[in-house]
């Protein structure tokens, strides 16, 4: 054999390489593996959850997955004429690599990309209305706010670079014990400040115009979050990004990742509501106490009981009208539920015809081909967007039909909305389908202080990351972040969580 010949030096450095980067840097481990690990609730936080804690702790440890409803949670479709359609999270950004990742491990692809056009709706009329010539758009937004738009797309861009840094960290093994942590991680002190101010203030202070502000940023959050440019200025910035071309979503649907990442982590779903979470000492064969455990107390269709986990990850909000778990024998007290509360986005999936003239679009209906109209802040205006919407599963040689044609149309609206209300913008409609969110937070103040990442010593929670932007990308990299805090923290391997300077520490180690 070759391998005989090289030098125990050279073997050593290749055994190394293989255990991967994360051997180099870690401390030997002295602690034996968990045996089970509780996950509550299986959104795409949960599933996520799953997959990486199979990652960090190998295929020895029994995990479990609490949900009482669908997997996939916020992510869900609606059945209309036999095809299905996204009625929760939809559109996924290019630069979103957890998601893209998942796409590539679990064999799906990327729905076929319909073309797409944009309008804003004033309350009265399309102010704006997106043409097939880039060039056309360019002028006329630059005849109308001047470089607003194009500085706003690089303002974007800049908070995005430093966005990005995350996956390098998460890639070597890092991970952060606060929100605060994450975002100072990634954008430094600019980041706390950016989620400390609302995006009003924020992009004000950097030079963009008010109008601009109202007649295009606002639709956009409108839209994005069901709100106002009064969400904090972390969230109004993935909000704006969510403007930007080549958005996608995944073929078939996008919980099909939440059900693809629990099957390949082989974690065991189990179809119940989680009641309470206590700590527990498990008593040992020789008389003594052992290491406490917590005892999850849960209740499905065959009843209520109760399991023993070494770790518990909860990925539910924890928030009023989301979940309700009791948190017993804590010290200090967990809460239920978190200061804040959630934004409701009803959801009304329309199969019809649209009356255009309610727009005051005066085109012919067949020639009217916008997709995605966006809304100003108007005094009566009932609806937060209005959008044609294309099936999970776009067949070959589709094209998106005119107005002229009934089809299905997708209305966010902050509530829902009465027959008189439907009437006025359909000429005819024969399916109608309500979703009533509570779908993102309610981020009427700047971040000032979001839950905690760590409720107890061997207790995490996914969901504080929602408070300084709800995405799905954002619930997968809190998973990730939650996965590795709770491998670290487990073996005890402090040198990998909260580092400081990592942008710069990675670049020299690399
Ligand atoms: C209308 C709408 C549009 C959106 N659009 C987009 C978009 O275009 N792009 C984007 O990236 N994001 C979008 N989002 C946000 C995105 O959907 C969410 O950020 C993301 O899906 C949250 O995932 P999660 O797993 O963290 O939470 P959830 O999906 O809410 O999962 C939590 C799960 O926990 C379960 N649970 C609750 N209580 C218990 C309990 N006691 N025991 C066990 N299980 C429990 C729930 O049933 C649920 O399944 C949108 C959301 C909505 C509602
Ligand atoms: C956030 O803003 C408040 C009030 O403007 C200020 O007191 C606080 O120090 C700020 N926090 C951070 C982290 O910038
Ligand atoms: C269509 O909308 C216009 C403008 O709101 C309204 O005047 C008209 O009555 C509507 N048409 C029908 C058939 O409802």
């Amino acid at each position: 054999m070759m391998l005989r010949t090289l030098p125990a030096r050279t073997l050593l450095f290749l055994g190394l390489c293989l255990t991967g980067r994360r051997g180099l840097a870690s401390a030997p481990e002295l602690r034996e593996q968990p045996k089970s690990i509780a996950v509550v609730g299986a959104g795409i936080g949960g599933a996520v959850t799953a997959y990486f804690l199979r990652q960090e702790f190998g295929t020895g440890v029994k995990i479990d997955l609490f949900e009482p409803g669908t997997v996939g949670g916020r992510l869900a479709t609606e059945e209309i004429g036999g095809a299905e359609y996204e009625i929760g999270g939809s559109i996924i950004h290019p630069l979103n690599l957890h998601m893209k990742h998942f796409l590539d491990r679990l064999g799906l692809s990327q729905r076929r990309d319909v073309p797409s056009k944009m309008a804003i709706f004033d309350g009265e009329q399309l102010s704006f209305q997106e043409s097939d010539w880039f060039i056309v758009n360019f002028l006329r937004m630059l005849w109308r706010y001047g470089f607003n738009f194009l500085r706003m797309q690089m303002w974007v861009e800049g908070i995005l670079d430093k966005f990005m840094r995350i996956y390098q960290y998460q890639q070597f093994g890092y991970s952060f014990s606060s929100v605060d942590r994450l975002l100072h991680a990634m954008g430094g002190d600019g980041f706390l400040l950016l989620a400390n101010q609302t995006l009003e203030e924020a992009m004000l202070g950097a030079g963009f115009s008010q109008s601009f502000l109202n007649e295009i940023v606002v639709p956009v959050t409108r839209v994005n979050y069901g709100q106002s440019v009064r969400i904090n200025g972390f969230v109004g910035a993935v909000s704006l990004a969510g403007a930007e071309s080549g958005l996608w979503a995944v073929d078939g649907g996008n919980k099909m990742v939440c059900s693809g990442l629990l099957y390949h982590s082989k974690a065991q779903l189990i179809p119940a509501r989680v009641t309470a979470i206590s700590t527990k000492q498990r008593p040992m064969r020789t008389g003594g106490m052992g290491l406490s455990m917590y005892e999850v107390n849960y209740v499905g269709d065959s009843g209520s009981a109760h399991s023993l986990y070494d770790i518990v990850i909860v990925a539910a909000p924890l928030h009023q009208g989301l979940s309700q778990i009791a948190f017993q024998g804590f010290n200090p007290p967990i809460p239920s539920h978190f200061p804040g509360r959630y934004h409701q986005v009803v959801v009304t999936l329309v199969r019809g015809l649209l009356n255009t003239s309610f727009l005051g679009v005066t085109d012919p209906p067949s020639e009217f081909l916008v997709s995605d109209i966006l809304t100003m802040e108007h005094k009566d205006s009932v609806i937060s967007s209005l959008s044609s919407v294309d099936p999970v599963q776009v067949p070959s040689g589709y094209s998106r039909p005119p107005a002229s044609v009934p089809k299905v149309w997708k209305i966010f609206s902050p509530r829902p909305l009465t027959e008189a209300q439907l009437s006025g913008m359909f000429l005819s409609r024969d399916v109608v389908r309500e979703k009533r969110w509570l779908a993102y937070p309610l981020y009427d103040r700047p971040l000032r202080r979001t839950p905690p990442f760590v409720l107890h010593e061997r207790l995490y929670y996914l969901g504080a990351v929602e408070w300084a932007a709800s995405a799905m990308e954002m619930s997968a990299i809190s998973a990730r972040n939650v996965a590795l805090l709770a491998h670290h923290r487990w073996h005890g391997q402090a040198g990998k969580i909260d580092q400081e300077d990592l942008h710069i520490r990675l670049r020299s180690e690399l």
